[in-house]
């Protein structure tokens, strides 16, 4: 019944299981307090029918502020426990994420844009938060209220029931209509919510290109244009909602009417007191607050089933470069590096041709020619940044792809020609880099200020 987009949350639910039994067991009590509320009104209306006393006006009085304030703690308890999950699994997720961001190889950095990756990693993990905190928390709250009041104003009367439920075959209709389309609509808006993070995210880091080209009133209309269809989509959404309610309220207002109707009708024929008649309608309107919120569920767990479904496209993706044929774990890299008979293309468009070289230990190598002609290609393919056919670069005599992938890793010093610098202190960039490269200066980072 679930949509399978939710399926990888399932662990995390689990990791919480005893959290959510007690946030279940606060749903109840809650629930079966607050169903007695209108049995405590039915008790005293038939009772003060008989009499009015000083005393029976204060028992009952008490006992209703006794019903609501118990219902209270609760409530605070559910919130508190339920909600308080939710942000536990939002934290488990985004560092699983982040986890697996950083394990995914370079090509699926040169082919996502990073504002889109800023976009899921932020907006739609709180959209996936709020199904599992308020969506859960309206959810049960409503079946189990709704289930409750069921009983017992079946107790008080089968025929009005079955007149206060009778909208709820189209109820259902209702939401399953709505639902499907928030859940489009939402992701049309996420979707539009990336591009519009994406062009920020690279207006900032291009900068300087912008200015050196004049580009800011270019850049300026494009992003107005972005955002102006980011706002058509959310429209789009906001209607929607906007008759959501209306036809939820209809049918609880229908529902309403038959019941007094119909109900005023049995009291008048006596066979209905009329503690039973304010009873029965006092569950009427208690279910108008669970029918408001399942409005809401709707929409926030149609966000998060959307919103995760597009987190998962970011979990579903594979390190293109993997430790899968290392073997043992070598002592140490002596730093022999042969091409040999290497090929190489990006995406089918040839680059390297039949490259043989061999470049002894403790050598140095200067490789020159025109832009393009292939010379960071060839670097990049010894830290396995990209990967050449298996036995065509080799170190040490052995095939890279051996060596385990931090292990080789860590054995290159490297630096790249586009210049980045982490926003962190000068000495925590240049520990960043290889192993290998703060042993050839460890004097550098020794007179760095901490
Ligand atoms: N990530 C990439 N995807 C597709 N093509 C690339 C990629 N990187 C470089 N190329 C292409 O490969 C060729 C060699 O590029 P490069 O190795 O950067 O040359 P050089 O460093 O000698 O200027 C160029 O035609 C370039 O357009
Ligand atoms: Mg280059």
């Amino acid at each position: 019944m679930l949509p399978k987009s939710l399926r990888p949350l399932f662990p995390y639910l689990k990791k919480y299981r005893r959290g959510y039994a007690v946030g279940s067991l606060c749903v109840l009590l809650l629930n079966g307090i607050w169903v007695l509320f209108p049995q405590v009104i039915r008790r005293a209306v038939d009772d003060l029918h008989m009499g009015v006393t000083r005393e029976k006006l204060w028992t009952y009085a008490l006992l209703l502020l006794a019903v609501a304030g118990t219902k209270s703690i609760f409530q605070f308890l559910t919130r508190w426990i339920v909600i308080g999950i939710s942000r536990e699994i939002e934290f488990d997720l985004r560092n699983d994420l982040f986890r697996h961001l950083e394990s995914l190889s370079y090509s699926y950095y040169q082919r996502t844009r990073t504002g889109d990756i800023m976009a899921r990693a932020t907006n739609d993990l709180n959209a996936v938060r709020m199904l599992l905190g308020p969506a859960i928390m309206y959810s049960a709250n409503t079946i189990v209220f709704t289930a409750g009041a069921l009983v017992f104003m079946f107790a008080i009367s089968p025929k009005l029931t079955f007149y206060a439920f009778l909208p709820l075959p189209i109820v259902s209709i209702v939401i399953q209509y709505f639902g499907r389309q928030i859940h489009d609509r939402f992701e049309k808006i996420q979707a539009m919510f990336s591009d519009i993070s994406a062009r920020a995210q690279e207006n900032f880091s291009g900068a300087r290109v912008i200015r050196a080209y004049v580009q800011e009133d270019a850049e300026i209309a494009g992003f107005e244009k972005a955002n102006q269809e980011y706002i058509a989509r959310s429209l789009k959404l906001v209607r929607l909602m906007g008759m959501l309610w209306p036809t939820l309220e209809t049918m609880l207002g229908l529902a309403i009417v038959l019941v007094l109707w119909l109900g005023g009708r049995e009291v008048l024929h006596g066979r209905m007191t009329v503690g039973d008649f304010v009873a029965f309608n006092t569950y009427m309107v208690q279910l108008t607050w669970p029918v408001i919120a399942l409005g809401w569920v709707i929409n926030i767990f149609q966000r998060g089933t959307a919103s995760m479904g597009r987190i998962n496209e970011i979990l579903a993706e594979k390190p293109e470069i993997t430790d899968s044929e290392a073997t043992a774990t070598p002592e140490e890299i002596r730093g022999d590096i042969e091409f040999r008979g290497l090929n190489f293309a990006y995406n089918g468009t040839p680059v390297l041709h039949d490259v043989n070289l061999r470049i002894p230990a403790g050598s140095s190598l200067a490789v020159v020619g025109p832009t393009g002609s292939g010379k960071t290609t060839l670097v990049n393919l010894i830290p396995r940044i990209y990967d050449a056919a298996p036995e065509s670069v080799l170190i040490d005599g052995k095939p890279i792809r051996e060596f385990p992938l931090a292990f080789l890793r860590h054995n290159i010093g490297f630096v790249p020609q586009e210049t980045f610098l982490f926003s962190e202190t000068v000495r925590q960039n240049i520990a960043k880099p290889s192993q290998a490269f703060l042993s050839l200066c460890p004097d550098v980072l020794s007179q760095l200020p901490h």
